[in-house]
């Protein structure tokens, strides 16, 4: 996937760059590009986050006359290429959550883009993706509200310049998006204090009462969106109160083989352009890989035979980080040994995280689906020798 930073040599190089970074052209183009009415404090139009997320469908974008005259630094036309593989329909309605300044709560199964959706929609629809407050069992009520600098503190008092904000409190003043990763993983007196603030739309700061009333305003536009992993303490243990000030959307794995391999194509040929190693996952690894991961998380193979599903999640963030692995051993070390032999050594590292008794079921579906596929002359060779590789798993 082809994105719109360039580094320049100025510019220390990041790991990571945030989503409105990475697509700052895409944004200023689709901001210019759809002069349709926006709700306030948002960057782009409702149906242009959408196309900005699942892509213009091969649409080519075009910009009117006055204003590519108006833009000359923007291209005059732009196809948008998906980001996120998944229903539109979902990300319409996580847009209209938006518009409607709800609270949106993204969950599902680990590695389903839960947090890549939360950060290109903040992206998108407020140009700030990096308000964010990572949950985790150590959280408190500071990291959703706000904290002191203790040195400040004791010198001057509780003043408005001692005050440390929280990401959630500084997207209230700007009116754009806060995003809570993993609220679950949160203890639930402290995921209420969210509720104060998506139905107050206000924190109050008692320390500062003598100032004003002492309370942070939500600007328009505020809103928050947290993720939840299914795999961890469930939502069902929100409270009530919480739960209706947010809107629902569970994000799937993705439904279709050939859309799954794209997009492994895709994530792991970006990982390995940021690595500058020369890309060369053959088409042939990918395909098997896919299809192993898809029929391990499914518990069905395309054919319709049972597999038994290992423990672990097989998530297609996984198959991207495999997939990179195996193009690097090849790109590092080259004509050591072909890739496909290196697909069963990286499948147990994944399976075998939770139960041992997944390397069984692995194994199990080498004597099942990939044996069957081996006789099969009419099968990719890959899966002969994928059989051929069986004593890598074990026994
Ligand atoms: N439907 C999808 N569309 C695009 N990328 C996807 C999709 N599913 C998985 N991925 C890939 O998975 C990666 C990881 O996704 P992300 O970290 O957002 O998952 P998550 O659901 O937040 O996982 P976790 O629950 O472990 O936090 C993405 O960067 C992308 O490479
Ligand atoms: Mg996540």
């Amino acid at each position: 996937m082809s994105t719109d930073t360039t580094t320049t040599a100025t510019s220390a190089a990041r790991q990571v760059e945030p989503a409105e970074h990475v697509w700052a052209r895409q944004l200023a183009f689709l901001a210019a590009q759809d002069d349709g009415p926006r709700p306030v404090g948002w960057l782009l139009t409702p149906r242009a986050v959408v196309t900005f997320v699942c892509g213009s469908e091969g649409r080519e974008l075009t910009l009117g006359k006055s204003v590519a005259a108006a833009h000359p630094d923007l291209p005059p036309k732009l196809t948008v290429a998906p980001k996120f593989v998944g229903d539109r329909d979902l990300v319409e309605r996580c847009v209209v959550t938006l518009a409607g300044e709800r609270g949106l709560l993204l969950v599902g199964e680990p590695g389903t883009a839960k947090s890549m959706l939360s950060e290109l929609l903040a992206a998108a629809v407020s140009g700030d993706s990096t308000r964010v407050v990572q949950g985790t069992a150590g959280t408190t009520e500071d990291h959703l509200k706000y904290g002191w600098n203790y040195a400040l503190l004791l010198a001057q008092g509780p003043s408005e310049q001692a005050l440390v904000p929280s990401p959630v409190m500084a997207a209230m003043r700007a009116g754009g998006v806060a995003r809570v990763e993993e609220i679950t993983r949160c203890l639930p007196e402290v995921q209420d204090a969210l509720v104060s603030v998506l139905s107050d739309r206000r924190i109050s700061v008692p320390e500062l009462s003598g100032e004003s009333d002492g309370a942070v305003y939500a600007a328009p536009g505020f809103t928050v969106i947290a993720t939840a992993n299914l795999r961890d303490r469930g939502v069902s243990e929100m409270s009530a109160a919480l739960k209706r000030r947010f809107n629902f959307e569970t994000i799937g794995p993705i439904g279709s083989l050939e859309a799954e391999i794209a997009l492994v194509r895709d994530q792991a040929g970006a990982a390995l352009s940021r690595a500058q190693a020369p890309f060369t996952v053959d088409a042939a690894v990918l395909e098997v890989l896919v299809t192993a991961f898809r029929d391990l998380r499914t518990g069905r193979s395309v054919e319709g035979w049972d597999v038994e599903r290992p423990s672990t999640v097989m998530s297609t963030a996984e198959a991207v980080s495999v997939t990179t692995s195996i193009a690097l051993s090849a790109a590092y070390f080259p004509g050591d040994r072909d890739p496909l032999s290196l697909v069963p050594g990286h499948l147990i590292g994944v399976v075998r995280k939770d139960d041992p008794a997944d390397a069984d079921r692995l194994l199990a579906y080498w004597d099942g689906a990939v044996r069957k596929r081996a006789q099969d002359e009419t099968r990719p060779r890959a899966w002969r020798h994928l059989w051929e590789l069986r004593d890598v798993l074990g026994r």
